[in-house]
């Protein structure tokens, strides 16, 4: 009954925010330079990097639920740059900021709605509303120039170790890319980035104050995501990219909107999704199920947001899904408020969707109740 109650007030407050239009000049793109060490996983098994047929394989194997587990760790002790686009608050609200981290194969643009309008800009609907967005494009994606080694390099312990200095300079300097201090830090993942957030709760659990898990549950549907058909993006779009080889992508269109897209949503936005779409690393994909772990030290506010026919981490009907979505709190035992939501008629990619105004209200809605 609750729920209910509080889905219609929050699509409410969405449609009046919709409807107003968000200055350009509020979002700038900016770069941060951030040391970093990590303690990468060492993987004994690993694929020949210059051999496509043996990357290609080793992270379908992954993907088809092969559990690669590391033999050990490797430091990796480098500086990298890291791109974003911050957006300031039409009136500022907070002094929080919301460090948005897209999923694998995306970039940034997930959170501008890869430019498919404000319906589906959740940047633009936190300005609307009061928040100030930072949304980056992870180690080896999007607008970043370097490309590391997919599989040495490009694993979730760095990403982890990158936002964790990323939030420092954020908190501890106004002498930063965004120049000020936030003393207030939402981390909003989805998909992969919601794992590695679970990761960076776990490890840091003082750096978010409050943790939102859009397109997340604990069980990963290991059906849809191996009919997903990984090739590396070099060779699949020679056009687009450069990279190694262990940088795979999905090579097919209808494949990846059956995993990505479910209900209602424009008909449109999967084909131009396909033409944009991002990678994911094999060192990505070798570490996925350390991800998967309890962060119990984590005491902040958490909610977890799925859509109910999300093909990869829920279930239609609302009921399964919602049970789900209460399972998976469970990694995080000490969160003094835990809450969930399942969005219908949505699939993994909620931003995307005809819901997605529903989407933003929700959570901001609950960013509300706690700043
Ligand atoms: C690549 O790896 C496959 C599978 O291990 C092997 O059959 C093939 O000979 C390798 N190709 C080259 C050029 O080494
Ligand atoms: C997993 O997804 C497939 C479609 O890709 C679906 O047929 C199956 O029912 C799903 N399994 C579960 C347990 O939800
Ligand atoms: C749970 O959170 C409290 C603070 O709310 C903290 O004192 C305690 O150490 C946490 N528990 C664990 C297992 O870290």
């Amino acid at each position: 009954m609750m729920r209910k109650h509080v889905f219609a007030s929050v699509l409410w407050a969405s449609l009046i925010a919709a409807s107003a239009m968000v200055p350009r000049d509020l979002c700038s793109t900016v770069s941060f330079t951030l040391p970093v060490v990590a303690l990468n996983g060492l993987f004994a098994a690993a694929p020949d990097s210059n051999n496509e047929t043996q990357v290609q394989d080793f992270v379908r194997a992954v993907f088809s639920g092969t559990v690669v587990l590391p033999t050990g760790t490797q430091s990796v002790s480098s500086t990298f740059t890291i791109n974003g686009v911050y957006c300031k608050p039409l009136l500022v609200k907070h002094n929080a900021v919301q460090l948005l981290v897209h999923g694998i194969t995306y970039d940034k643009t997930y959170w501008s709605g890869l430019g498919f309008g404000k319906l589906y800009n959740y940047q633009g609907f936190a300005s609307l509303n009061g928040y100030a967005t930072l949304a980056i494009d992870r180690l080896g994606h999007g607008a970043n120039s370097e490309r590391p080694d997919p599989f040495t390099v490009v694993q979730a312990p760095v990403h982890v170790e990158i936002f964790h200095q990323l939030i420092y300079a954020i908190r501890s300097t106004s002498v930063n890319p965004l120049c000020r201090k936030f003393s207030k830090i939402a981390y909003i993942g989805h998909s992969y980035g919601s794992f590695l957030g679970a990761g960076l709760a776990r490890q840091y659990p003082t750096d978010i104050d409050t943790l939102v898990l859009t397109g997340y549950s604990t069980t990963l549907n290991v059906t849809t995501i191996s009919n997903l058909h990984f090739v590396s993006a070099s060779v699949l779009f020679p056009d687009r990219f450069n990279e190694p080889l262990g940088y795979v992508t999905d090579s097919q269109l209808s494949q990846r909107e059956a995993a990505f897209y479910a209900g209602s949503y424009n008909r449109a936005i999967p084909l131009v999704d396909y033409h944009l779409e991002d990678t994911v690393t094999d060192g990505e994909a070798a570490g996925l199920v350390s991800l998967f772990q309890p962060s119990p030290a984590f005491s902040n506010p958490l909610l977890i947001i799925t859509g109910v026919d999300d093909a990869l981490l829920c279930s239609p009907p609302l009921s399964s899904c919602l049970s789900l979505l209460a399972a998976s709190g469970q990694l995080f035992p000490n969160s003094t408020h835990f809450e969930y939501s399942a969005i219908p008629n949505t699939g993994h990619d909620l931003n995307l969707h005809y819901s997605a105004p529903v989407t933003f209200a929700r959570i901001h809605f609950f960013l509300d109740k706690y700043f």
